[in-house]
């Protein structure tokens, strides 16, 4: 979804910077800025600043910046299209529904009535437990060690003992058959009707990354089967692309996730204060979860039973993970079953030394490999060796890989040349199609480096920070200089912008060029060439600054394109050789002096 500058604008001019950002961190007023603790990373003096006339932020400590919108993706998680609309919404702004047919649009609504029904249904089970009829269910999750305070967080509940007690609710609540029986909350027969799905059970509310209730998990109190019922996938409800757990986790102060099996899991962990875990939903981890959490984490503890079905799902797991760009970690909770049992019979403590203990993904799977082998017979020593070195070659990461390398030949006393030639067998092995693979990869991985400056593009940033700084002289030097004189592909998208701007309005939107980059990244990158303070005292000095920075930038760039040319295309060399000549009277003479007339 892209959404139109005029829109940007609106949901930036609407939501004063100061005023989102006072939401979460306590600013303090310095001459024009306000200063705070920076909310991105850990200090003691207010570092964070937040300029109400540029409408930015910046942090002289960690040198986060951008505009609100990048605050809220920062701060939140939110992508970019998720921040523009949570802002939209604060300010009351309705987005337009670009292209939407009538169809999409009744489509949107119906998941909207959805999530209402699912929102409305949970409010319900939660005041339930707190009435006489809920005692029982009070009483089993206090007797599991469930504070108030928790049982709040998670919007715990109870479903009543008869059979269509919420149905009833919904009805008197005016919603259609029609929406109700794709709910998710109840069955539907055309002789019998309508019958709850969920009845008495303790209700755990599934919400999605935004905090909005998505369906529900329902345990029995005892023994009973099944242990657990789920809401079956419906159009808000996919269990392959939602955590349990993420809405609080995605906030954690915390530098990795913890992923585990179990709802209770997850609350016992968060109650115990490890905020950053999350479960899968009653099904195997899923690529989608995996790139779910990468958007929040690169580390990611797993905590599975340690039994064989909880070791094969490990071993799934890392590779999955590992494809994500995340780093794993295995933690063995033997002898309990799981992080709940753990906690409840062993503390807090107890539970942080385990997890400090947790195993790095390459030294558990080669744990795991050693397991089927008998190490001291030297046949099966071997073939072991050789499944290991399987494994390494398995990793694409070279700088990982070498560092596996080294750990098999310590663990196994064996030199470092024997295990390297082994696994760089295994990699000749790799089939065209995987060499295509890697080829698109490191393709994929220029590009993304090539979006981040070189240092040889300094003149460019810098002459960007002094455009963008003195807007007015833009249209004066358009002879001297034009966005394609920026050869870095970040920079130069950032001058087509300025230059566009500049010569319309006499203006350039800062914020509005930072909103254009898709990442964080690049955010962060195209903000600070609007931060960027050149300590430039005279006029004269700033004149000279100028010319020099222009002229430097010139000559690389008509560098690289004479380089490009074709050897045949003589108009293409004249034309370098005479912007050439001109950049050398602009050395010998300088500027004419009534481009920086302001
Ligand atoms: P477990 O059987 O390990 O249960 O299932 P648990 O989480 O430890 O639950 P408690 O502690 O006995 O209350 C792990 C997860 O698998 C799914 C649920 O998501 C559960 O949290 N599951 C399990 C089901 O969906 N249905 C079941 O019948 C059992
Ligand atoms: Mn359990």
């Amino acid at each position: 979804m892209y959404y139109s500058e005029e829109v940007l604008q609106e949901v930036r001019e609407r939501n004063d910077i100061v005023d989102v950002i006072s939401q979460h961190v306590r600013l303090q007023r310095r001459g024009a800025n306000y200063f705070g603790l920076c909310p991105f990373h850990h200090e003691k003096t207010a570092s964070f600043s937040v300029s109400p006339d540029k409408q930015m932020y910046y942090c002289f400590g960690c040198h986060k910046a951008g505009n609100v919108i990048t605050f809220v993706m920062e701060y939140e998680n939110y992508s970019f299209t998720e921040a523009v609309q949570y802002l939209a919404d604060r300010a009351g702004i309705r987005l337009p529904e670009k292209n939407q047919s009538a169809e999409d649009r009744a489509r949107a609504d119906r998941r909207q009535k959805l999530l209402e029904i699912n929102r409305t249904a949970a409010t319900y089970f939660y005041e339930k437990l707190r009435m006489p009829c809920g005692s029982a269910a009070m009483a089993y999750l206090t007797k599991r060690g469930i504070s108030a305070e928790t049982m709040k967080n998670f919007g715990l509940g109870y479903s009543d003992r008869y059979s269509d007690d919420l149905y009833r609710f919904m009805k008197s609540r005016g919603y259609s058959d029609d929406l109700l029986k794709d709910s998710g909350l109840f069955h539907y027969d055309s002789r019998k009707g309508f019958t709850d799905k969920f009845w008495n059970r303790v209700m755990y509310p599934i919400m999605d990354a935004n905090s909005r209730v998505i369906g529900f998990g329902g345990r029995v109190m005892g023994d009973g089967q099944p242990k657990y019922l789920n809401s079956p996938e419906t159009e808000i409800f996919n269990k392959r692309r939602n955590l349990y757990g993420l809405h609080v986790a995605r906030r954690t102060k915390k530098h990795n996730l913890i992923i585990c099996e179990g709802y209770m899991d997850v609350i016992s962990m968060h109650q115990a204060g490890y905020t950053n875990a999350v479960a899968s939903l009653g099904t195997a981890l899923t690529d989608e979860q995996c790139m779910l959490m990468s958007r929040f984490t690169k580390e990611v503890l797993v905590i599975y039973d340690m039994d064989t079905a909880g070791v094969s799902a490990a071993l799934r797991a890392i590779p999955m993970l590992r494809a994500a760009g995340i780093a794993t970690k295995v933690v063995d909770l033997r002898p309990c079953k799981d992080p709940d049992e753990f906690i409840q019979k062993n503390g807090g403590e107890a539970f942080e030394q385990r997890l400090l203990s947790a195993r790095n993904s390459f030294a558990f799977i080669v744990d795991h490999v050693e397991s089927r082998y008998d190490p001291q017979d030297p046949g099966e020593r071997s073939q072991m060796l050789h499944e290991d070195c399987v494994e390494a070659a398995k990793i694409e990461d070279e700088i990982e890989r070498e560092s596996d390398m080294k750990y098999l030949a310590q663990r196994y006393g064996i030199s470092e040349k024997i295990i390297s030639r082994y696994v760089a067998k295994e990699l000749l092995r790799d089939t065209a199609q995987q060499q295509n693979e890697i080829r698109a990869r490191e393709d994929r991985q220029q590009k993304r480096e090539a979006l981040k400056a070189d240092p040889g593009d300094t003149e460019q940033k810098i002459m960007l920070t002094m455009l963008t700084s003195r807007p007015e002289i833009i249209p004066r030097i358009t002879k001297y200089l034009t966005p394609q004189d920026f050869t870095n592909p970040m920079y130069r998208k950032v001058a087509e912008m300025v230059f566009d701007q500049a010569g319309k309005t006499g203006r350039v939107s800062e914020a509005g060029i930072i909103d254009y980059f898709g990442t964080a990244e690049e955010q962060s990158e195209a903000a600070s060439l609007f931060n960027t303070h050149l300590a430039l005292d005279s006029d004269e000095e700033r004149i000279r600054a100028f010319t020099d920075v222009l002229i430097r930038l010139k000559r690389k760039s008509l560098k690289a394109r004479s380089d490009a040319l074709d050897p045949s295309d003589m108009k293409g060399f004249m034309q370098v050789m005479d912007e050439r000549k001109q950049i050398d009277r602009l050395a010998a003479s300088g500027l004419p002096d009534e481009i920086f007339r302001s």
